[in-house]
């Protein structure tokens, strides 16, 4: 087999670092990569929202899959290019189609598919720039925190959760009218604030069957003990500790049956990740949000603990054999901590040069912003930079052994958080 990855972080790394093991395996292809996935397969300059280029690439090289990293190429129908195109519909693509990609590209759409299949979420209303004073008077019937939602995607930021009804109001004008957005805002989903702890679970499913892999928690404000602006993830536990047997009855039954079946039901086609961000009230899970990928950093803890060729599992995926395979998960935990650029997630410099990389050990280093620079050096060049990632018995265990390895690696500016699992 012939695999190109579209992407670049350390979800991607970890994708490579996973196939790369197999033996069906032939030749490793990421666009555009980092200097990690350089190590074990091949980066080619595309971008993964360059449509042509990818195909072109895909007819030279004789591609067999296209595995897709992040949400924007999915929303944008990549999955959809290849199905219509009769030179290159033979190459399966892991990753939904555009109908069934709008559970992570549109808030609103997400909530009615919830509502329709009766999966547990938020109460809510949506909202647009004709009928804004309906939101200001839905926004007096709620009890603060008042969490206003970007209905499109918007880099992880479009979502406010303040505790103010004035600025709420504020913020749902600046949304609506002022485009503050862009038009990822031209309608705003107005929720119920839920209190709970958070975690993810993650679903691979062949649009048939589906398998429910390790369930995991990120870590996604800047500063210790969860303060600060939202980043990207600043680290990762798996599995999560309080999603015991009894708990992860609840979100098989209420949450992933309903929404496998939803998905058939809807005629949403999907081949691939379904990522479950999920609040537990009390005993109880809601759904967050749905993404239509992998998680990153969840990535890097999840599929080291995935025992199984991977190649296999998508190969079963593409064909929708998904139900013969059966899926063997580590018992160990896994961890990681993500090295981040001075300044992240606000402006910050890249071309930093990195060293300590040939003295880790026990632990898997998983690149997410580098790149070599002109004398062969790795090199930052993003605000999360690299991810290090540890077995343990217990999570406990794993994050000693990821912590003594992130202190020998050095970079001007490198910050991190030295409290992942704190809340645990
Ligand atoms: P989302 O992009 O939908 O995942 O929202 C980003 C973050 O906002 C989530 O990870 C939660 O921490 C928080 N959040 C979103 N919706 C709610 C809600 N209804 N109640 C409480 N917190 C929420
Ligand atoms: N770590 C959260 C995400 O990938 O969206």
């Amino acid at each position: 087999m012939n695999i190109l990855i579209l992407g670049s972080g350390g979800r991607e790394h970890a994708f490579a670092w996973k196939l790369h093991q197999s033996p069906k395996l032939k030749k490793l292809f990421v666009a555009p990569g980092n200097a990690g996935t350089a190590e074990i397969a091949k980066n080619i300059s595309v971008g993964v929202n360059d449509f042509e280029a990818i195909k072109a690439f895909v007819l030279t090289e004789g591609i067999d899959m296209v595995v897709v990293g992040p949400e924007d190429p999915l929303v944008n129908g990549v999955h959809d290019i290849f199905l219509k195109d009769d030179e290159i519909s033979h190459v399966p693509v892991i990753g939904p189609q555009k109908a069934a990609a709008a559970l992570e590209g549109s808030k609103q759409f997400a909530k009615e598919f919830m509502f329709r299949h009766q999966i547990p979420t938020a109460a809510y209303e949506s909202f647009t720039s004709e009928n804004l004073e309906k939101g200001f008077a839905f926004l007096e019937t709620l009890k603060p925190p008042y969490v206003l939602k970007a209905d499109g995607l918007a880099a992880g930021k479009g979502v406010l959760i303040l505790n103010d009804l004035q600025e709420a109001k504020d913020e749902l004008k600046s949304m609506l009218v002022d485009a503050k957005f862009g038009s990822a805002g031209a309608t705003v989903v107005i929720e119920e604030f839920l209190s709970g702890i958070e975690l993810s679970v993650f679903v691979l499913t062949d649009g048939k069957g589906y398998k429910v892999l390790p369930t995991a928690k990120d870590y996604k404000r800047i500063g210790e003990g969860d303060t600060g602006l939202n980043t990207g993830g600043m680290g990762a536990i798996s599995p999560v500790p309080f999603a015991d047997k009894e708990f992860m009855d609840k979100v098989h039954e209420r949450v992933v049956k309903p929404t496998v079946e939803g998905l058939k039901i809807d005629n949403l086609p999907y081949k691939g990740f379904v990522f479950i961000g999920l609040i537990k009230v009390g005993d109880d899970p809601f759904v967050i949000e749905y993404n239509v990928r992998m998680g990153d950093p969840e990535t890097e803890v999840v599929i080291p603990r995935i025992t199984n060729d991977l190649v296999e599992v998508f190969q079963a995926v593409a064909n929708q054999t998904l139900d013969t395979i059966d899926l063997q998960i580590d018992e160990r935990s896994a961890t990681t901590i993500m090295t981040v650029s001075g300044g992240y997630p606000g402006p910050y410099e890249k071309g930093k040069v990195i060293t300590g990389l040939d003295h880790i050990s026990d632990s898997l280093i998983f690149h997410a912003g580098t790149t070599t620079n002109g004398q062969g050096s790795v090199v930052t060049n993003g605000g999360r930079v690299l991810a290090v990632t540890s077995y343990g018995t217990e999570f406990k265990e794993a994050l000693g052994k990821s912590y003594q390895n992130v202190e020998k690696i050095k970079f001007e500016g490198i910050n991190f958080r030295t409290d992942i699992g704190f809340d645990l």
